[in-house]
């Protein structure tokens, strides 16, 4: 059977109106209330208060197709799974059904309604953990057992799956890293607060001969294939989480109810339905295919350099047409750097392709016309997409122009590592870009010297006086990226004073002023404002460096960053480090937090008057800029201390 995207998403939608839930549009894919994350990255994300326990206005089952972007995996994508955007298609229980009606459900759907061959399918449950008080999902496992049987499959029940599968295994238990989610990962990330439960995944079996012989090649030679091996033979398809339990300071205890939070990708569902493992074949591209082929000449899939290119460029356009729908436009801070950093890799990909001019416009009417349907913001917000992803991608194209020319000008002879960061430095050419022309014109790079080039300018930008603005980050986003740096200091300092339950409960910036809610039960007394309003002061006067690190989830909660952060999909988070960097406690540490950045080079660029470099010469990165600041000194102060709601307080505070 071959279905569309759209056949697939109002076949579950309607699956699930059947069955009692009430269909809820897509919330944007900028959370409204939610500070611990940039973009609404799953179906749950809208639904946390009500996984909680407060009751959603229409009922206790609710089900939607959401719109989600992973930021994380811009740099995977290429591969025949990976995408940014995708949409989830989701249903919860809010303390209604529990386990046998999800499974069911999801045997009914999968396999009497989507006709999945349920010899390609497979599934994984929680196989227990004594210390968290969370018993192995027995129930799970044979009612899955159950379900295989009825289709005359003896499905083998598997404990070990890492050592490999043996014949008729269907059902896998693995431990918490494979089996829990939450919004933060396993059981050890979550922060107190945060819900999460174990889980029981699904996958389709994209080779069950085993024909590709994917383990007879490279990286994995003698390694044993089971469902959750990344080889390329299984996809995971959907995600049902029993979503009983809450993170307290002493381990686990349950929510006030047992909650369903289902969760799978429509992308997957299709690509398993069609029983093709490349996603980038499913109808949602077939348009967008075609435009980028008539403008590249190129087919995709005639060779894998092409097809990753065309794989980036689908990706990330439509990633850019969704998120310019839902107000995101290309700028330097936030949500708006990705989007930025979507338009320019396409741009940059695309070229490998051969595409000279622009031509993000075209892809993005393609994907409009695609979604149009289901998603009429598009429509209506089209001549704006169009508009804002064109004037990106021209203003790209006159940085890479420059470069280029700055790049033929150098490349007489081999290219030295010095030349090559002045044209990252000066020209915003990354460097990846100017390996691949030093490729086209049979010339060298010296690599190790552009790294170690690199390297001592970071190390001389930290210690930078802070009479420079350094942030690299251009126009009207400068003063935002100061209040985004002023956020943490104030969010430190308010634990410092207040004590280690406060966190961050919202956040908003303007280039005016600074709004920051946070958990704290009493009024603030004037006096600790001030202390506040000192410590803050103190960070900028010292003028401590902040230094952004890309490290893996367990390495930023082992070494103490606070936050909340999304990181189910993709191990590698980034962190922002005021003050000395390495694990909380050092002595020269200030403030460790997961964020998304960006964020001024050093806190003394808080203590001066912004001013406008232009970002012209700006690409895929930050490049620093020195244009000079004016010296007038300006102050940290609170302006405003209020309650929001019971047990969160809300501070408005200025840099002036
Ligand atoms: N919230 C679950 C996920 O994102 C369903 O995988």
């Amino acid at each position: 059977m071959s279905l569309t995207v759209n056949e697939i998403r109002s076949k579950f939608l309607n699956f699930m109106k059947e069955k009692g839930h009430v269909i809820v549009p897509s919330a944007s894919l900028v959370p409204e209330n939610d500070p611990t994350t940039l973009f609404t990255g799953s179906g749950m994300q809208p639904m946390l208060q009500y996984l909680l326990g407060q009751p959603h206005p229409l009922g206790t089952r609710i089900a939607d197709s959401q719109k989600s972007f992973r930021s994380k995996d811009i740099e995977e994508v290429g591969d025949n799974r990976h995408t940014t955007f995708f949409e989830m298609l989701g249903n919860w229980s809010f303390g209604d059904y529990f386990k046998e009606e999800q499974i069911t459900w999801m045997w009914e759907f999968l396999i009497d309604e989507l006709k999945l061959d349920p010899q390609h399918f497979y599934v994984s449950c929680f196989i227990g953990k004594e210390n968290l008080g969370v018993p192995r999902d027995t129930f799970s496992a044979e009612l899955w057992q159950k379900l295989f049987s009825s289709k005359g499959i003896v499905a083998k029940i598997s404990e070990n799956p890492e050592s490999g599968m043996n014949d008729g295994e269907k059902i896998f238990y693995f431990e918490e890293k494979k089996n829990w989610w939450s919004r933060s990962g396993v059981p050890a990330n979550m922060p107190a607060g945060e819900p999460g439960g174990p889980d029981s995944e699904m996958f389709y079996d994209f080779d069950p001969m085993m024909e590709k012989k994917m383990h007879s090649i490279s990286k994995y030679t003698n390694v044993p294939c089971h469902v959750n091996c990344d080889c390329g033979r299984f996809m995971e398809i959907g995600n049902n989480v029993f979503m009983q339990y809450k993170k307290t300071a002493n381990g686990f205890e349950e929510l006030p109810q047992m909650n369903v939070d289902f969760g799978g990708g429509v992308e997957r569902i299709a690509a398993a339905v069609n029983n093709d493992s490349d996603m980038f074949n499913i109808d949602v591209f077939d348009e967008p295919k075609k435009t980028i082929e008539r403008l590249s000449g190129k087919k995709y899939g005639e060779s894998e350099s092409v097809t990753y290119a065309y794989r980036v460029s689908l990706d990330h356009l439509r990633a850019a047409t969704f998120l310019i729908g839902d107000g995101v436009m290309p700028g330097n801070k936030d949500q708006m750097y990705f989007v930025r950093r979507l338009i320019r890799r396409a741009v940059r990909f695309a070229r490998n392709l051969g595409v000279k001019e622009n031509f993000t416009k075209e892809v993005a009417v393609s994907f409009i016309e695609t979604y149009r349907q289901e998603y009429n913001n598009l429509e209506e917000k089209k001549d704006n997409i169009l508009i804002e992803i064109d004037r990106e991608e021209s203003k790209f194209r006159k940085t890479l122009e420059n470069g280029i020319r700055q790049f033929e000008k150098l490349s007489h002879g081999n290219i030295s590592g010095i030349d090559a960061f002045d044209l990252l430095q000066s020209y915003g050419f990354p460097i990846e870009l100017t390996e691949e022309l030093a490729k086209e014109r049979n010339i060298e790079i010296d690599r190790s010297s552009f790294d170690e080039e690199k390297k001592k300018h970071s190390e001389e930008s930290r210690t930078a006086s802070a009479g420079k603005f350094k942030g690299g980050l251009g126009g009207d986003g400068e003063m935002e990226v100061k209040y985004h740096t002023a956020t943490h200091l104030l969010h430190e300092a308010l634990r410092q004073v207040l004590g280690d339950h406060v966190l961050q409960k919202g956040s908003n910036i303007t280039p005016e002023r600074l709004r920051f809610d946070f958990s704290h039960g009493e009024k603030m007394t004037d006096e600790q404002k001030a202390r506040v309003e000192k410590i803050v002061n103190d960070v900028i006067a010292q003028n401590l460096p902040v230094t952004r690190e890309e490290v893996s989830h367990a390495e930023a909660r082992a070494r103490g960053a606070i936050g909340v952060f999304d990181t189910k999909y993709g191990d590698t988070v980034s962190i922002y480090t005021v003050g000395e960097t390495g694990t909380r406690g050092k002595e020269k540490m200030f403030s460790m937090e997961f964020c998304g950045g960006p964020h001024v080079i050093s806190t003394g660029v808080l203590a001066v008057g912004g001013n406008h470099p232009d970002d012209s010469s700006q690409m895929d990165n930050h490049p620093d800029d020195n244009n000079q600041m004016d010296k007038r000194k300006v102050k940290f102060k609170i302006i405003k201390e209020e309650a929001v709601s019971a047990g969160v307080r809300r501070i408005k505070a200025v840099l002036e």
